[in-house]
């Protein structure tokens, strides 16, 4: 798993890995932020750390560091890449290397409000329900096929923190059971669409 966070996506999905929930283990969790609370919460379940630093760049990883993240994961044998708020883009070396086997979650129902504080994005704008998506990860921002969503409402007296929370724990409902459905293998790929084996949806 990647995160630059405060990493309960993360805690939710190690949880739900901890009660027998996904067939998986977290082969390493790794961050571009050495303070993250990811890291953290990965110790003390005593799963495999790395820090990798991110390089000269603000929003995305510099070449020598891609390289090492990609070594790092090579490694580590990983089968899947979990992102979880890990805030670097990632380029050309690092999704071909691991094409097709990088998920992510965003706080908002896609294709709506892609990019940063989507939650405060759903607020401005007035709409009465969003949610979060977990979707594949391609070289766009928030733009690759996605596995599932789960609907939040807005309420009238939210505020971007009330709303914030409420997707959030969203995410820690869908994540876990997205990252299930791919380790089982009952979720395929048909150009944008993600079809999930019958009876097994979110
Ligand atoms: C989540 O809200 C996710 O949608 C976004 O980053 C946040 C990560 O939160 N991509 P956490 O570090 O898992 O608590």
């Amino acid at each position: 798993m990647l995160g630059s966070g405060k990493g309960s996506n993360f805690v939710a999905i190690a949880d739900a890995i901890a009660a027998g929930k996904v067939p998986a283990e977290v082969a390493l969790v790794s961050s571009d932020v050495e303070s993250a609370g990811i890291l953290e919460h990965a110790r003390k379940r005593n799963l495999p750390v790395r820090f990798i630093p991110p390089g000269k760049f603000r929003t995305k990883l510099d070449e020598d560091a891609e390289r090492a993240y990609v070594s790092a994961l090579q490694e580590a044998k990983v089968d899947l890449i979990v992102l979880a708020g890990f805030m670097r883009v990632l380029k050309g070396d690092f999704l071909r290397a691991f094409e097709g086997r990088i998920v992510n979650i965003h706080p908002s129902l896609l294709p709506s409000f892609p990019g940063l504080e989507a939650w405060k994005q759903a607020l401005d704008h007035g709409v009465k329900v969003t949610g979060c998506t977990v979707h594949f990860v391609d070289a766009g921002v928030d733009c690759g096929a996605i596995i599932g969503q789960q609907t939040v409402p807005v309420l009238d007296d939210d505020t971007p923190e009330t709303l914030h929370s409420r997707i959030h724990a969203a995410e820690h409902e869908l994540y876990p059971k997205c990252v299930a459905a791919i380790a089982r293998g009952d979720v395929s790929v048909r150009g944008r669409r993600v079809v999930w084996k019958i009876g097994c949806g979110v």
